[in-house]
């Protein structure tokens, strides 16, 4: 695997590749890789002739109060795992090298009211971060596929989304949850989860199953679903950010006759706020 930390080293890297007619693969990443990000440069290793992965932290998508400085960096952990996964190329820029103008006067991608609810309402301009950095990457990587984890539902929604407005050349796929063996979502945040927290911390997963099994079976009062959820996640001794069931593609509050359903949830622990979602196709 080459290591880059310039834009410019990538891009003439990639330069010969794409002139070879070679697909190019992306996943873009924050580092601290665990099993879901590894799991998404192999689906990215099986289609595709070049794998690149970014790791940057990108500071544009943190808000003021939260956690980009004590974001966990792991550099050569992360880059061995990359080498075993069989990534080609690795980008992993300073922040002068993806902002050389700073952050105040940045150029910035905006995807509307998608990005006002769930973990936008309670993010201001996080998402908005998210789309202007990615963008930046497809523009400096140029991928034929890039991959995302469904784990991000809302991110991904919107980064569909955005490409779709925007007409970028790039097919934007979805990759399965990655879970622990008890049902928690892999994140690079569960390191800030307590031993004390931890055996509790899967009542989010287990709370948005029973809702999926509840719509399956046929409840159409989303509300009262909704309003239990919050409820067992408060006895579990968590704050509840948001628990929706949302139109899977819009991510609108789901109506009545909609069919393919999310479950989507977010809740604080001592030090985390933690994510997670289960969506539902009614037949
Ligand atoms: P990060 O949180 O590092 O996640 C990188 C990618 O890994 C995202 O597509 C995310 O959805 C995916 N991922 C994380 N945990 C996963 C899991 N348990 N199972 C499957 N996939 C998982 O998401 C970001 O970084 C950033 O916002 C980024 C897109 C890189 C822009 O800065």
């Amino acid at each position: 695997m080459q290591t880059f930390h310039t834009v410019s080293g990538l891009r003439d890297a990639l330069m010969t590749a794409r002139r070879a007619g070679q697909r190019i693969g992306f996943v873009p990443t924050m580092g601290n890789l665990h099993a879901g990000h590894i799991a998404l440069i192999e689906q990215a290793r099986e289609s595709c002739d070049v794998v690149v992965c970014s790791i940057f932290v990108n500071a544009l998508q943190f808000g003021l109060n939260e956690d980009w400085d004590k974001y966990p960096r792991t550099f050569q952990a992360d880059s061995a795992k990359l080498v075993a996964a069989g990534c080609d190329y690795l980008f992993n820029p300073e922040d002068i090298e993806m902002y050389p103008n700073g952050l105040d006067t940045q150029s910035r991608v905006i995807c509307p009211t998608m990005t006002d609810v769930l973990c936008g309402a309670s993010r201001p301009g996080h998402f908005e971060g998210v789309t202007t950095v990615v963008t930046k990457l497809f523009n400096i990587v140029q991928p034929d596929v890039a991959i995302f984890g469904i784990k991000d539902y809302q991110q991904l929604a919107v980064i569909r989304r955005m490409s779709e407005d925007l007409c970028m050349a790039v097919e934007i796929v979805g990759a399965p949850i990655h879970r622990e063996a008890d049902g928690l979502a892999m994140s690079s945040r569960n390191s800030y989860i307590t031993a004390a927290e931890r055996p509790l911390v899967t009542v989010l997963h287990n709370t948005l199953l029973e809702i999926a099994a509840a719509l399956e079976a046929g409840e159409k009062n989303f509300s009262s679903l909704e309003e239990r959820g919050i409820a067992a996640i408060s006895a579990a001794g968590f704050k509840p950010d948001y628990l929706s069931i949302s139109n899977s593609k819009t991510l609108e509050p789901a109506a009545h006759d909609d069919t393919e359903l999310t479950v989507l949830g977010a809740m604080f622990t001592s030090a985390a706020r933690l994510i997670d979602n289960t969506s539902v196709v009614l037949v």
